[in-house]
C-alpha cells in the first residue's frame, strides 16, 4: 500500500530515459533497494549499459525503479522476503492523509543521508559538480578534455560486487563502479570544460578511501595465501582481491561476510585527483665515446661511482623538451662501462612519464638533438623521434638473432709476428660454450649460453698487440672470449693463439637492428 504511493507518484514524474530494464530484473530491484543500495548501483547489478541512465539525477532513476517494480502487483507479492528497509517504507507519522509530495520528499530526504552499501557512496556523493570543478580545476592547466577516469575503490566494494553477483547476476555483465563513475563524470566534466569528450591523451585518476572497511577483505588473505604477494602496488593488490573473490567458494565467503553488507555509517572519502598525460615514447641512437661511463647510473651499497651515465646525459634534456615528470629508459643490449660505442650507436627508447609537451616538430627535434650533442663530449644521439608504445617493442624483438660488431685491442704475452695471426681472419660461424661469465655471475643465473662469431678479422700492431675485429651473435661476451674466463669461455683467444691473451680496449661498432628508422638530415 505505501509501495502503491510512490508508485503513483513516480509513474507521473517518470523521467525521459527511459530504463531498459526486464521482468527478470524486478526482484533484483527490489532486494537491492531493500538492501540499502543507491539507484545507480541498481542499474549496475542490472546489468544497464545505457550511458544516460547513470547521468541523470539519481532521483528519477529511484522513483523510476520505484515504478517499475510497482508495474505489476504480483510481481510485489513475490518479492524476496527481506524486511523493507526505512527507505522503501514510506510512512511518515504514519498518517495516511500525508500527501504524496510528502511522501516523495522523504524518500529523496532519506536517500541523500544514506551510504549505498556497494559503493559506499562513490556514485551518489561524487557524482555532483562540486567533484567535477574540482576534476575541472587540475585539468584546466593541461587545457584538454579529459575522457578516462579511474576510481580505486577499497576492496569492500569490489567484494560486496562479488558477492552480490554470485546471487544475482552475472559478474561479468555487471558495470563495475569505476565504469559508471566514469560515465556519469565524463558527463560532468564536459558540461564544466564546455565542450565534448572525446579520446584524448588524458588520464584521471581519482582515489577514495573508506577506514571503516578498510579491513574487510582480510580474511581473503588466509582463505587464498596463494593470490597475495608482498606489494606496495595497489594495482597488483586490487587484482589480489579480485583473484582470490574468484576462488573462494560462495559458501566459505558467506561465512566471513554479511550479505547484504552492513550499511555503513559514513561515505568514503576522495583521497586524491591526478590529471596525467599518457606517456609519449622517445627513440633514438647514441654513441658513447668515453671509456668511464656506466649506460645507468652506478650506486653500490647507495653511494655513487660515476658522476653520469648515459641514461642522465640523454634523459635531461628531452625531460625538459617534453617537460615530463619522469622517465623509463631501455636500449638495445648495453655495453659495459669501459667499452665505448660507435658507428650509427645504439638503439634506445625512453617512456616519457606525465609529459606537458607532447609533439615537437622537425626543427624542434632537432634542435633537441643539438642540445643534447653539446652538452657533453661523451655522447651523441641521431635519428631522434617520437615512436608509439607498440613501435617500441620491435627495438626488444629477436634481440638474440641480431649481429654486433666489435674491435678488440689485444695483448698477448708471447711475442706474435704478422702471419702468425692471420689464421683467424679464416675463421668463420665459430660457435661458443659460454658460462656464465664471472663478473655477472651475481645478477645473472648460471647457465652455459651458445653464441655464434660470425667472423673475425686482425690488424697486426706491434709483437705484443693486435687489433681484432668480430661480427657476432647479440649477447655474446667479447672479453670473456678473449681471455677464456678461466675456461669458462671455450673455445678462446688464448686457446686459438697459443698464448695468454688480454683485452685492454673494447669499442662497438656497430648494432645491427634497423629501429628506429633513420631520419635524413
Ligand atoms: C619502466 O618500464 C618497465 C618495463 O617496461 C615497467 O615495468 C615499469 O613499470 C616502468 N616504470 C615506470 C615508472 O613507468
Ligand atoms: C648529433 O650527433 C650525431 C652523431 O655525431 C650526428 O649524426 C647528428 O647529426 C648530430 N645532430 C645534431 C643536430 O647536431
Ligand atoms: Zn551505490
Amino acid at each position: 500500500m505505501c509501495l502503491s504511493s510512490v508508485c503513483h507518484q513516480s509513474v507521473i514524474s517518470l523521467s525521459s530515459v527511459m530504463l531498459p530494464l526486464k521482468e527478470k530484473d524486478k526482484p533484483i530491484v527490489q532486494k537491492l533497494l531493500s538492501a540499502g543500495c543507491c539507484a545507480r548501483c541498481i542499474l549496475r547489478f542490472c546489468c544497464v549499459r545505457v550511458q544516460a541512465a547513470y547521468r541523470q539525477p539519481q532521483q528519477d532513476t529511484l522513483k523510476e525503479l520505484q515504478a517499475f517494480i510497482c508495474d505489476t502487483e504480483n510481481t510485489v507479492s513475490e518479492a524476496p522476503e527481506e524486511p523493507p528497509t526505512k527507505r522503501v517504507k514510506l510512512e511518515p507519522s504514519g498518517t495516511d492523509a500525508q500527501s504524496e509530495e510528502d511522501a516523495a520528499a522523504v524518500t529523496l530526504k532519506e536517500e541523500e543521508s544514506s551510504v549505498c552499501v556497494l559503493c559506499l557512496g562513490i556514485l551518489h556523493q561524487f557524482c555532483g559538480a562540486p567533484q567535477a570543478v574540482k576534476v575541472r580545476s587540475h585539468t584546466v592547466g593541461h587545457v584538454q578534455s579529459v575522457t578516462y577516469s579511474r576510481s580505486r575503490t577499497v576492496g569492500h566494494t569490489q567484494s560486496v560486487t562479488y558477492s552480490r553477483s554470485g546471487t544475482v547476476g552475472q559478474s561479468d555483465d555487471v558495470i563495475q563502479v569505476k565504469e559508471a563513475f566514469k560515465w556519469i563524470m565524463q558527463g560532468l566534466v564536459a558540461k564544466e570544460l564546455g565542450r565534448g569528450v572525446a579520446v584524448s591523451a588524458f588520464e584521471v585518476g581519482v582515489e577514495f578511501i573508506h577506514e571503516a572497511t578498510d579491513s574487510d577483505c582480510h580474511f581473503l588473505a588466509s582463505a587464498c595465501p596463494d593470490c597475495f604477494k608482498p606489494t606496495k602496488n595497489k594495482q597488483v593488490r586490487r587484482m589480489a582481491v579480485v583473484k582470490a573473490l574468484e576462488k573462494i567458494s560462495d559458501a566459505r565467503f558467506l561465512k566471513h561476510y554479511p550479505c547484504p553488507p552492513a550499511q555503513p555509517s559514513s561515505c568514503c572519502s576522495l583521497q586524491d585527483v591526478q590529471c596525467v598525460h599518457v606517456s609519449v615514447f622517445v627513440a633514438g641512437r647514441y654513441n658513447k665515446f668515453c671509456r668511464s661511463l656506466p649506460q645507468t647510473p652506478w650506486v653500490i651499497d647507495g653511494e655513487r661511482r660515476m658522476e653520469s651515465s648515459v641514461e642522465e646525459l640523454i634523459a635531461a634534456p628531452i625531460l625538459s623538451a617534453f617537460r615530463a615528470d619522469g622517465f623509463n629508459f631501455s636500449s638495445s643490449g648495453r655495453e659495459d662501462v669501459d667499452v665505448r660505442t660507435l658507428g650509427n650507436g645504439r638503439p634506445f627508447a625512453m617512456e616519457l612519464l606525465n609529459p606537458h609537451k607532447s609533439r615537437l616538430n622537425r626543427a624542434e627535434m632537432k634542435q633537441l638533438q643539438e642540445t643534447i650533442n653539446k652538452s657533453s663530449e661523451k655522447i651523441r644521439v641521431r635519428d631522434l623521434q617520437v615512436v608509439s608504445r607498440e613501435a617500441m617493442s620491435r627495438m626488444k624483438e629477436g634481440e638474440e638473432e641480431k649481429t654486433k660488431s666489435y674491435t678488440a685491442l689485444i695483448w698477448t704475452q708471447k711475442p706474435i709476428e704478422r702471419e702468425e695471426i692471420t689464421f683467424i681472419d679464416d675463421i668463420k660461424e665459430l660457435t661458443l660454450d659460454q658460462k656464465t661469465p664471472l663478473r655477472v655471475l651475481h645478477r645473472r643465473a648460471l647457465a652455459v649460453r651458445q653464441r655464434v662469431i660470425h667472423s673475425m678479422n686482425t690488424r697486426f700492431l706491434d709483437p705484443h698487440h693486435f687489433y681484432l675485429g668480430l661480427k657476432t651473435q647479440a649477447g655474446t661476451y667479447i672479453k670473456e672470449f678473449v681471455h677464456g674466463d678461466f675456461g669458462r669461455t671455450k673455445p678462446n683467444l688464448c686457446e686459438l693463439l697459443k698464448t695468454d691473451t688480454d683485452i685492454l680496449e673494447l669499442d662497438v661498432e656497430s648494432v645491427d637492428v634497423d629501429w628506429p628508422p633513420a631520419i635524413p638530415e
